[in-house]
């Protein structure tokens, strides 16, 4: 991870938001390379999902439609969708060093010194990287009670009473009783809206980006041509106050969710469950990540969300959960509970006239009263919500290839697909009519794929800093060029090259890419 995230810094992909005044917790700024590899993952999610989404059970096209709403909404809509009253986690402060931390997260231990005394540890994680963030502590402990503890018992923060939490130790600080006790702390953010500082002008920054599309789901009904069943998509920022942003991108403060809606019949939701936790995982291993990385992961009744009837996540094995795996995408079966609850806070009728299922009661000799009662109902809801933020952090994981025979060590083996740049022109020197030649080519190139040109540094240095940003092909302008029209063109992953003509080369990787 450390490797990665350097990487990031250096070349380009990812800083630390705001780094000048010392940075901000939990913000990050995409760099040039960042900025791309990130629109290739959303454009290909969008592409996917919006304009040519799979093929339903039938065999038949779904429809689909795309949604950009607004990041700030009326605020009662994060009261009706339970936002405002339950989207919290339990957070504890040190009184001393103000640090904070969430308690849910949280581990005490119990170590017994050979003296007898008992000392209770306090951190984040598994048992070992706690007692390995406590290891100057510990020593100190050691050396005071004489050398060595035997560990005795693990267990949640939030389970100590008052009496046990007086005793633990700060991980930051080191002080003994200045954890506060655990405290609900809601994870939105708050803001206002118009130049009145006034309880009514309060406003929420959104937390999902799914809340918008339940808010048009009537405009979209009424404007457009989806029937029952149809979803509709959206990607864009949310954003939310976590208690401890942490690994990098991956829990940050502000990040991208890619999140669709899918209405459906109550009766159908099961079935559509089913389909999208598929579909979903096709779409991930599309990326180009192994199968082996991925996995499904049932929530257990105690996880789910307010919301969610049934939810499964789509988790990653990230360098920093390894072994185990960390989540990237929540499936969710969200029943009526969003329209309902915005029917009821609005007032507006936020059901579904379904015209199909009236004609086939119809058809079947139902009773008037069977159809009028039948035909109108408020859709069940399937959710895939996953993070664009997440998804480059994952592909930025999944391409990281060391290779000691490189002059780099190592190359991001990106699908070509969502490779930032596509293709590096350089001049072999630049004199000798060689920049010409690789300049015409460069604007050529550029107008059908994302192309770099670079004439600095010699040839090795800069096939080297294409491997580190994971460039697929290399086109080298040479001395034999200007006799027969030849370039050459690397290959990344096989470090090969082969000679194309100029006027083949947008035909040669057009083909590869
Ligand atoms: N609308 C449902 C919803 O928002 P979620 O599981 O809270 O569900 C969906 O979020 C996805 O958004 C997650 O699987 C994750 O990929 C991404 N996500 C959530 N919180 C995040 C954070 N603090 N930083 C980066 N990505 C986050």
């Amino acid at each position: 991870m450390e490797q990665i995230v350097s990487l990031c810094k250096r070349r380009g992909f990812i800083y630390p938001a705001s780094e000048i005044y010392g940075g901000l917790n939990g913000f990050w700024d995409y760099g040039p390379l960042g900025v791309l590899l990130k629109n290739n993952i959303r454009d290909w999610w969008w592409r996917e999902m919006v304009l040519c989404p799979p093929a339903g059970p039938d065999g038949h096209p779904i429809e689909m439609v795309g949604l950009d709403s607004a990041i700030i909404q009326n605020p009662k809509t994060w009261v009706a969708s339970g936002h405002v009253g339950g989207f919290a986690d339990p957070k504890v402060d040190c009184k001393a060093c103000k640090s904070r931390f969430r308690a849910d997260h949280l581990k005490v231990m119990e170590l017994i010194f050979i003296d007898g005394e008992h000392a209770l540890i306090y951190g984040e994680g598994e048992p070992n990287e706690v007692l390995a963030a406590s290891a100057k502590y510990i020593a100190k402990l050691e050396k005071a009670h004489g050398q060595g503890y035997t560990l005795s018992g693990v267990q949640p923060f939030t389970h100590l009473n008052a009496e046990g939490r007086a005793k633990v130790v700060c991980p930051e600080c080191g002080q003994v009783g200045t954890l506060t006790e655990p405290r609900q702390f809601n994870l939105m953010f708050e803001s206002r809206a118009g130049a009145v500082e006034e309880e009514s002008s309060k406003v929420y920054l959104r937390p999902e980006t799914a809340q918008g599309i339940f808010l048009e789901f009537k405009n979209i009904i009424d404007t457009t041509r989806v029937k029952i069943p149809f979803g509709v998509a959206q990607v864009g920022k949310s954003f939310r106050n976590e208690v401890t942003p942490r690994n990098f991108i991956y829990r940050s403060r502000e990040f991208e969710q890619m999140e669709m809606e899918w209405f459906c019949h109550p009766d159908e939701a099961l079935k559509w469950y089913e389909f999208w936790k598929a579909k979903r995982m096709e779409w991930w291993r599309s990326l180009g990540v192994a199968d082996s990385n991925l996995r499904l992961r049932d929530h257990v009744k105690e996880e789910l969300s307010h919301y969610s009837k049934m939810t499964v996540d789509i988790e990653y094995k990230y360098p920093f959960t390894a072994p185990d795996f960390g989540e990237l995408e929540g499936i969710a079966h969200r029943g009526s509970f969003d329209l309902t609850q915005h029917q009821e806070h609005s007032g507006q009728k936020l059901d579904y006239f379904d015209q199909e299922l009236q004609l086939k009661l119809k058809e079947q000799g139902a009773s008037p009263e069977d159809i009028k009662a039948k035909s109108r109902y408020v859709p069940n809801v399937i959710e895939p919500a996953s993070g664009l933020t997440r998804a480059v952090l994952v592909l930025l994981c999944e391409a990281f290839t060391p290779d000691e025979a490189r002059p780099s060590k190592m190359f991001l083996k990106f699908k070509p697909q969502f490779a930032p740049i596509k293709v590096g022109i350089f001049p072999l020197v630049n004199k000798d009519g060689m920049p010409e030649v690789a300049e015409k080519l460069y604007l050529d190139l550029r107008t059908q794929f994302t192309s770099e040109y670079d004439a600095k540094q010699s040839i090795g240095k800069r096939y080297a800093r294409m491997d580190e940003i994971g460039t697929p092909f290399c086109v080298t302008i040479d001395g034999q060029t200007l006799q027969d029209q030849t370039v050459t063109v690397r290959d990344r992953d096989a470090m090969t090259q082969v000679r194309v003509g100029v006027e083949q080369v947008a035909g040669f990787l057009r083909e590869r890419l």
